[in-house]
């Protein structure tokens, strides 16, 4: 089949000193190939993020607010490099993030018990190799940290609560003690009580850990609790981004106006 391949040249690189910043990302435009489209007319691209440009602080929470298919979870999927056609360039002052956690029963290999999860990370780590006895100890580390009962790591995803599989799959996030983690609508899938307990959770790990997050949401109220700035996107682009607060109070565009009327929070 006849396919058009664009040579997009977009960059990867991991810089020790980003002044201050998690991650930079300059520019990004994010392309998919359509195979539908491509046998009706031969024009297969698309393109969803448009000249996206921004940073996260070291030690910042960021949110990603934008209607359900404006791009956030192919930005996400960028910066974590697996979309293959984009141009700009991504910087992190760390290694790229490992996982990105979206509804609890997607982000985990349902075969695998959560022990066998866990280590991983751990096993696939290309910057040192782990001993059996260094890994279990880390593991036992992280266990604590995010509260799941060493009493689970026999079971398979599907026998774990909404809320345990996502402790889980922060657990294998934060298990090489990164300092920048993506969250793509880590608690979407949760009920509030649920909900609550896995944003106080991120809350601690970023306070304890010193960790940077892109917290990714379609849902304002969340953001609001959560992030010291937020960026509004709309049809692949940053329309805004500022302070949580500024930005709620006194948004600059009229499209945020009427997300925050939808969420209740705008006059
Ligand atoms: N693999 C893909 N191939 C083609 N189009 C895609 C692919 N993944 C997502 N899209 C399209 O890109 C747009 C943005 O999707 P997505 O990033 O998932 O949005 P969001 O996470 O904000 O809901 C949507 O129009 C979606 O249909
Ligand atoms: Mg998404």
């Amino acid at each position: 089949m006849p396919r058009t391949v664009v040579k997009m040249g977009g960059a990867y690189e991991t810089k020790a000193n980003l002044q201050g910043n998690a991650l930079e990302v300059r520019n990004l435009n994010v392309f998919y190939h359509e195979r539908a489209k491509l046998l009706q007319k031969g024009s297969a691209i698309t393109q969803v993020l448009h000249d996206v440009s921004f940073c996260v602080g070291d030690g910042e929470i960021v949110g990603l607010c934008g209607e359900s298919g404006c791009g956030k979870s192919t930005l996400s999927k960028a910066l974590c490099g697996i979309v293959r056609d984009f141009s700009g360039e991504i910087l992190f002052a760390d290694e790229r993030p490992l996982m990105v956690f979206q509804d609890p029963f997607g982000s985990l290999n349902p075969a695998k018990r959560v022990g066998w999860l866990l280590e991983e990370p751990l096993r696939a780590d290309r910057a040192r190799t782990w001993t059996s006895a260094e890994r279990a100890a880390r593991i036992a580390e992280v266990a604590q940290q995010v509260e799941i009962d060493e009493a689970l790591f026999d079971r398979y995803p599907a026998e774990l609560s909404g809320g345990q599989r996502q402790r889980v799959a922060i657990a294998c996030a934060i298990m090489r003690k990164p300092r920048f983690l993506i969250a793509d609508e880590p608690v979407s899938a949760l009920d509030v009580t649920i909900q609550k307990q896995v944003l106080e959770l991120l809350r601690s790990l970023h306070q304890s850990m010193d960790l940077s997050i892109l917290f990714i949401s379609h849902d304002l109220r969340v953001v609001y609790q959560v992030c010291d700035r937020v960026m509004i996107m709309r049809k692949g682009r940053i329309l805004e981004q500022g302070v949580v607060r500024n930005v709620y109070q006194n948004p600059s565009h009229e499209y945020t106006r009427s997300l925050l009327t939808a969420a209740g929070i705008g006059s």
